[in-house]
């Protein structure tokens, strides 16, 4: 765990402002809106990086008129990072859906997609269980490291390649909380023990 003792000293610049972010949010939701509209839809966000795209999203979606019919929030919790910078490729699911997917025109929510395991397990998980559709969305798109070849219908910004931050995103779970896209300082991996 690193010693520097404020989010503002471990921070070394930010990339996307929360307004950026809320701008890429209000694209997407358009598009998902005028995909699914006059229909239900279930978005299902990928615990823990997509706590805050996944509620954004869901609310910026109900206010656009003439949108989806109705509008269902549920979660899976996966994990493959585990507390390493890099992805171990090993999907866990530490916590399943709690509605059904059967006929549902599901929209997985990710907050980033690297190198693609992670999602591209998700889509062979839920494409099992029978949805009427399924698309994804990411928030945070990182195409230089992708080991597989994932369909993403809805992507909103793209990331540097770099160790980020922010937004659901974390650092040995520090730093979720930040409202903006960050790249942390070389001195906090430095101090990784
Ligand atoms: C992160 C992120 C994605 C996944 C993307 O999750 O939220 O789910 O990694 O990586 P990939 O495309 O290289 O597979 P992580 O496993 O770190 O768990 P977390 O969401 O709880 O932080």
């Amino acid at each position: 765990m690193n010693t520097l003792a404020t989010y503002d000293e471990a921070i070394e610049r930010t990339l996307y402002t929360a307004e950026d972010i809320a701008r890429a949010i209000g694209r997407l939701a358009a598009e998902i809106a005028r995909d699914h509209a006059g229909q239900p839809l279930l978005l299902l966000g990928v615990l823990k990086g997509a706590l805050y795209v996944a509620v954004d999203l869901a609310r910026a979606i109900a206010r656009v008129p003439g949108g989806p019919s109705e509008i269902f929030v549920d979660y899976v919790c996966a994990s493959s990072y585990g507390n390493a910078t890099r992805s171990s490729g090993e999907v866990r699911i530490l916590k399943d859906t709690s509605m059904p997917v059967a006929g549902q025109n599901v929209v997985i929510v990710e907050d980033i997609v690297d190198n693609g395991l992670t999602l591209q397990y998700l889509q062979a998980l839920l494409r099992g269980r029978n949805p009427a559709h399924l698309r994804s969305c990411v928030l945070f798109n990182k195409p230089y490291h992708r080991l597989v070849d994932v369909p993403i219908e809805y992507v909103g910004l793209r990331s540097p390649d770099e160790f980020v931050v922010g937004y659901g995103l974390d650092y040995q779970e520090l730093f979720r909380n930040l409202p903006y896209l960050a790249q942390l300082r070389a001195q906090v991996f430095s101090q990784e023990g």
